[in-house]
């Protein structure tokens, strides 16, 4: 088997139709760290990340994994962290980030959801142009410290973070839902689709981020959607998502 490093893993099991670590991941949600777990993550993550404002929103600094950190190119039993998605910014994500930065008027006076936040940038955009309340989602809970850590580099006060896994939870309190790059696998793209369409029947403005990930492109609820924005996406963000040129932004018709 050829040999692979952190990013390219990544890549790769957005990029698979069913990646089994993911599955795992998503079934079981976490703990929120205790604080002292919280102060070691935070300094790994200081330690193994840089400072980037390559991407759709410059306007936000983000502690990633850059061509510059060796996580770029270790293999990924060497790597603390077991499936960093945190530590990228995901197209679709980006995509959404653009969209509100440029349309603060959606989320302005709002309560948000940034589902499967990862780094946060989605839901640190709602917050940095209005959004009454933010709450930060990902079942991964060092993805929890990572958004704390660019919140503080954004000087943006966070509100709200769960790791608890809210897809096919009933009611849907936010008047807005923010979902960046959740489509990466067929049957949960499937679950993140219904679910997504329950908060859109249920009054939330809901906003899909994605590059044309396989499992929504083939996917029987994608008729439902319609296209509000499409953003090439830059060199940087490239490099770490081989074959998607394009990011775009949907919403429910
Ligand atoms: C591809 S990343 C996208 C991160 C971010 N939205 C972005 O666009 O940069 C997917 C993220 O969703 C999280 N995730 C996966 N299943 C989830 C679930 N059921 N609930 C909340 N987060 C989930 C993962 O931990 C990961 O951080």
């Amino acid at each position: 088997m050829a040999a692979t490093c952190v990013v390219r893993r990544l890549a790769l099991s957005c990029q698979r139709y069913g990646g089994r670590p993911l599955r795992q991941q998503q079934q079981q949600g976490r703990r929120l760290a205790s604080t002292q777990q919280a102060e070691v993550l935070k300094h790994q993550i200081l330690a193994e990340t840089a400072v980037s404002r390559e991407h759709l929103t410059p306007e936000l600094a983000l502690h990633l994994i850059t061509p510059s950190c060796s996580l770029w190119t270790a293999p990924p039993h060497t790597s603390p962290f077991p499936d960093p998605f945190w530590a990228f910014y995901w197209p679709g994500g980006q995509a959404v980030s653009r969209f509100i930065l440029d349309n603060p008027a959606l989320v302005r006076g709002k309560t948000v959801l940034d589902f499967g936040c990862g780094c946060g940038a989605s839901g640190l955009a709602a917050k940095s142009v209005g959004a009454k309340q933010v709450t930060f989602n990902d079942i991964d809970e060092v993805a929890i410290e990572a958004v704390q850590l660019n919140a503080s580099k954004n000087n943006i006060a966070i509100d709200d973070v769960t790791t608890s896994n809210l897809v096919g939870s009933s009611g849907h309190p936010h008047q807005v839902v923010l979902a960046g790059d959740l489509l990466y696998d067929f049957e949960f793209a499937g679950e993140v689709l219904t679910w997504l369409q329950e908060a859109d029947r249920s009054g939330s403005l809901v906003l899909i981020g994605d590059p044309g990930r396989f499992a929504l492109e083939t996917h029987p609820l994608k008729a439902t959607l319609r296209c509000l924005a499409k953003y090439e996406l830059s060199r940087a963000t490239l490099l770490e998502n081989s074959g998607h040129p394009q990011a775009l932004v949907w919403t429910f018709t």
